[in-house]
């Protein structure tokens, strides 16, 4: 893999500030974001009351944590305009989340916030290692979604040539970025993998492709899949993250020099971990909720915005801002099987140590009498068609399982191509128990 490290010069200054100046910074950027909210949002003015704290009470950084939370039910409920700090007119675009139940999330940008928008995804894009001039390929789905339109902002604001394809008819994702020379592909870590595929099935090698950087994000993947995609592709594999509530993609990108967990460009969004079932801050450095206040947003500021993604803060690396480690899953993602906690990855990680296996998965959970039970469908690779290394094959990945996850669960190697693939964000956990 070619060394992409970017040049210093090249990086915006607050990159590799000092952390008073970034403190600073961000001290000054909350005042003006919760006076903000609280001038102009009903919500906040009504939630800031009710807690009796106002924007004035914020003398340090510190002081943020007496403010309410803001969780997804509030947006549900000021549905839909109901957040926005800003007269509609001027607002530029909006973006949603599909919501499977019930009113969809909606969020609105000014122009100045598709500016800002597009400044932190060029940024994240230009820390994966892209360049001005590369040709990047987005299959991030385009649409409400803030995958595709995100990237495409982004990208074009550092300069690149877009190639904005979005999600599905994978055969054509292959031929275009074959014909297009796209040097930077971003796309969820699983759709990069039907990609892979599709490379195999027209008999191409994958690693002759002229991708040099994969910028993937909008799921939980591990570093075992990183390596796995790496090799396969020879390419770097880069993770970004990002949620539409906060902006959408780019609020926290990796390093490609380090690759070794997510700088949060902390002068627009300031983190906070606290504990998921208190909501109080864990001590530095411990694992639990992240929560985000948006540091320059104008349509829609959020404060303390409850992301129910899990992961933990580290100091910084490759640049001053602070790190976030690879996200482990969602509190609503955690399965609880016969009283042990665990995530979709931590099953991901054991199936990428088994070699005759695929890395396409999907866990099935269901009752059985009264006992919750779960089953991993994985697919036998195309050359393993002996019977008997199939059984092996499930018999290893079950032991994995059972001893680094402390679970006991059922496995189904299935043919090449049985795993449902997804175009976008995988769905990993299909649940049959009765509800309640
Ligand atoms: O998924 C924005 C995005 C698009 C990020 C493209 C990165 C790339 P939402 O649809 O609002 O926005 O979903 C946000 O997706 O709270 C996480 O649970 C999950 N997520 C996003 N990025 C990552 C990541 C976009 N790198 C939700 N690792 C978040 C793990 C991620 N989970």
């Amino acid at each position: 893999m070619k060394d992409l490290t970017p040049r210093k010069q090249d990086l915006d200054p607050i990159e590799i500030a000092s952390r008073d100046e970034i403190s600073a910074l961000q001290l000054e950027r909350l005042g003006k974001t919760l006076r903000h909210a609280y001038a102009n949002v009903a919500f906040y003015r009504q939630s800031f009351d009710a807690a009796g704290v106002h924007p004035d009470d914020l003398k340090t950084l510190e002081d943020l944590a007496k403010f309410p939370f803001t969780v997804k039910e509030d947006l549900r409920e000021n549905y839909p305009f109901g957040m926005f700090a800003v007269p509609r007119e001027q607002v530029a675009r909006l973006h949603a989340s599909s919501g499977t139940t019930g009113r969809p999330t909606v969020v609105g940008y000014t122009q100045g916030d598709i500016d800002t928008w597009a400044s932190v995804v060029a940024r994240s894009m230009r820390a994966s290692g892209t360049r001005p001039g590369d040709v990047v390929h987005v299959a991030y789905g385009y649409g409400l979604f803030t995958g595709g339109l995100g990237a495409h902002y982004g990208a074009e604001k550092l300069g690149c040539t877009v190639v904005p394809v979005s999600g599905g008819m994978t055969p054509r994702q292959v031929q275009l970025i074959e014909d297009f020379g796209a040097s930077t592909i971003m796309v969820t870590p699983s759709y990069a993998l039907s990609i892979l595929d599709e490379y195999r099935d027209q008999g191409r090698d994958p690693r002759e492709s002229p991708l040099n950087v994969g910028i993937f994000g909008a799921e939980p993947w591990t570093n075992a899949m990183r390596r796995e995609i790496e090799e396969a592709f020879d390419m770097h594999a880069v993770d970004i993250y990002g949620l539409s509530e906060i902006i959408g993609p780019g609020v926290a990108n990796e390093c490609v020099e380090t690759k070794d967990g997510l700088h949060i460009w902390e002068d627009h969004f300031y983190p906070e971990v606290v504990d998921p079932n208190t909501g109080q801050p864990v001590a530095e450095g411990e694992k639990g909720e992240l929560v985000f206040t948006a540091l320059t947003k104008e349509a829609m500021p959020i404060i303390r915005y409850r992301t129910r993604d899990l992961t933990r803060l580290l100091p910084g690396t490759a640049r001053s801002m602070r790190r976030m480690e690879k996200i482990t899953g969602r509190t609503d993602d955690m399965i609880i099987l016969r009283g042990v906690n665990l995530f979709p990855t931590q099953i991901e990680e054991q199936l990428m140590e088994v070699p005759e296996l695929a890395p396409h998965f999907q866990i099935e959970l269901s009752r059985e009498g009264r006992m919750d039970a779960m089953r991993v469908l994985v697919e036998a690779l195309p050359g393993v068609s002996d019977h008997e290394m199939r059984v092996h094959a499930g018999a290893t990945l079950r032991e994995r399982i059972k001893k680094r996850v402390g679970v006991s669960v059922a496995v189904d190697v299935n043919d090449p191509g049985q795993v449902a693939r997804s175009q976008g964000k995988a769905v990993r956990i299909v649940d049959t128990r009765p509800k309640g």
